[in-house]
């Protein structure tokens, strides 16, 4: 019977020869009443095993009517545009379709806006580093377990590797600039480590560097919870500081992220800038200030509640269309 059916279409397909005549032939197969619609809808007497053989075969000669009604459309279409000699210009055009930003680039220019109102001024910086301003200039141990290569991605050009924290941006300003001052440096970073939901080999940071007279750690933790607040604009959101090390500063903390009903995240590492990176940048002892470097694919992670880091970097378009 199928057969019988879809050799009948395919014959009043091939002979149509006007538009009014192919949606008669959708109607009398596919449409709402159609004979292979009716199928389909008995199916469901049948059973479990009858119903998948025939609903198979069913569902693909529907497919395969459809597609032939859709390719003589447009030969018919065609014909008839060639045969008027002009062009509507008024039909409407072929909407070519339109991406949209990265999640993570989403966040990031919102970062940029908050520290931007707060008076910070965002710069760049080389995601290929000098060990020098990613371990020397920041006071970071000759031994320390970070410069080996079980850590760190290491050019064969032996004095270069990818920036494992945009911290570097730190020296690199500073050696360049005078206080006071204040800056973000959102970037890209890398470390070689094993992947787990909340670690990749690459991600984003943002550095944050506050110099000025009189800078304490009141002023880090009311920027950073400042910037939570409004990132996160919402009341649901705890934020702790725990003590922590980092060589670059003293006394140095970790900043950790909860939302309602969410696990603690590690986001931000942070502290007051070590008395030996200020002296290798060449500031005197009147200066005082804040550093502290955040992950901005946590941030993201927490923001849209995305479970799996490596999410981010699929190119899977099922995840990037839900933003
Ligand atoms: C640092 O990288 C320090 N440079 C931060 C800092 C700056 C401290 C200035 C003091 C002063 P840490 O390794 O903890 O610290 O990383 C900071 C943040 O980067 C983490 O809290 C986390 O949010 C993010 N991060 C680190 N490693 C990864 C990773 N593999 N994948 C994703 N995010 C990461």
């Amino acid at each position: 019977m199928h057969n019988q059916i879809k050799q009948k279409a395919i014959k009043e397909i091939t002979q149509a020869n006007d538009l009014k005549k192919l949606e008669e032939i959708y109607r009398t197969y596919i449409g709402r009443k159609g004979k292979i619609t009716e199928i389909l809808r008995s199916l469901k007497d049948l059973s479990e095993k009858e119903k998948k053989e025939k609903g198979k075969i069913t569902n693909q000669i529907k497919n395969e009517i459809n597609d032939m009604i859709k390719e003589k459309e447009n030969k018919l279409l065609s014909k008839k545009d060639d045969n008027k000699g002009w062009i509507d210009v008024t039909a409407p055009g072929i909407k070519v379709p339109q991406g949209h930003l990265h999640p993570i680039t989403l966040v990031q220019r919102q970062i940029e806006d908050i520290f931007q109102s707060m008076g910070f001024s965002v710069l760049d910086g080389p995601e290929v580093e000098t060990s020098y301003y990613n371990f020397d200039a920041l006071n970071v141990p000759k031994n320390h377990p970070a410069r080996d290569v079980q850590d760190t991605f290491w050019l064969k050009d032996l004095d270069l590797l990818l920036r494992t924290h945009t911290s570097p941006m730190q020296a690199r300003y500073m050696e360049k600039n005078n206080p006071p001052l204040r800056i973000i440096v959102p970037g890209k970073c890398f470390r070689y480590e094993a992947t787990d939901s909340t670690h990749d080999i690459q991600f984003y940071q943002f550095e944050g560097l506050m110099v000025g007279k009189d800078v304490s750690v009141a002023n880090l933790k009311a920027i950073i919870e400042e910037f939570l607040k409004e990132f996160f604009s919402s009341s649901d959101i705890k934020i702790r500081l725990r003590p922590s090390y980092f060589p670059f500063v003293e006394p140095g903390f970790e900043v950790d992220v909860k939302r309602k009903g969410g696990e603690w995240l590690e986001i931000i590492g942070a502290g007051m800038v070590h008395p030996n990176v200020f002296k290798e940048a060449g500031y005197t002892n009147e200066w005082q200030g804040f550093a502290f470097g955040a992950g901005i694919d946590r941030l993201t992670m927490i923001k849209y509640q995305i479970n799996d880091i490596r999410l981010l970097y699929s190119s899977d378009l099922r995840f990037l269309k839900q933003f």
